[in-house]
């Protein structure tokens, strides 16, 4: 149960961001809909850097949309490093949407995957891919973790959907706007339901450029929300 009155805070002011690692972001610049160019990158990791944020992984769309190729990726994340000359650790991975290019992709190997052996992936908010299930055991069989970004904000998902995920060890990666209703009340409802069923394993702020961060700071949650939110245990 969520008491019903209760002390809120301030996201930028709960420490929830001090000492964290972003596992979800769209900072690298001029490669997607987030950041455009890299000024506007770099003071965003200044204002990181005033919150405590620890490192972040930079996690630029791959989809039939927006057909990055990981050597360019690469080659962008290098430029972006070499501006940067502050404490946070930088990370390049990438957001797959489940689409045919990503099977194309996997199976060339031709992946930027997180944390070694992880990927992250999303699919469309409305409708799964053709055999989303099959889709996210060839990835395992590939030999990686699927990390599903978003979860609560697919709304074509049930508690059957969350269930099944889990069990067979699919990553569920909490967006922190979710925390403060950026997405509508549908989306904080299911992240609180995850939440409340130790369903999360990874936190990202999908954070797409500054205004976004300056909503995400000044959103306010629950005392007992910041509290569950700083257990999920991140791998
Ligand atoms: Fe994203």
């Amino acid at each position: 149960m969520w008491p019903l009155f209760e002390r809120k805070y301030k996201i930028g002011e709960s420490g929830i961001l001090n000492g964290y690692t972003d596992w979800h972001s769209h900072i690298l610049p001029g490669v997607d809909d987030g950041v455009r160019d890299i000024e506007k990158s770099l003071e965003i990791l200044e204002r990181y850097e005033g919150i405590g944020v620890k490192s972040v992984w930079l996690t630029p769309h791959i989809m039939e949309d927006i057909p990055n190729s990981t050597d360019h990726l690469r080659e962008r994340f290098a430029e972006l490093q070499n501006a940067y000359n502050g404490p946070i650790g930088l990370n390049l991975a990438s957001e797959n949407m489940l689409d045919v290019l990503f099977e194309e992709r996997l199976s060339q190997n031709d992946l930027l995957p997180i944390n070694g052996n992880h990927l992250l992936v999303e699919t469309s908010y409305i409708e799964p891919p053709m055999d989303l299930y099959g889709l996210l055991s060839r990835i395992k069989s590939a030999g990686y973790f699927p990390i599903l970004a978003h979860p609560e904000r697919y709304r074509y998902m049930s508690d059957e959907d969350y269930r099944q995920l889990v069990a067979m060890d699919v990553k569920l990666q909490m967006n922190l706007p979710s925390a403060i209703g950026m997405y509508g009340d549908e989306a904080h409802r299911r992240m609180k339901w995850l939440l409340k069923n130790g369903m999360y394993s990874f936190i990202g702020t999908d954070l797409h450029n500054g205004r976004m961060l300056g909503k995400l700071l000044d959103g306010k949650i629950s005392s007992s929300l910041c509290k569950s939110i700083k257990n999920i245990e991140t791998d």
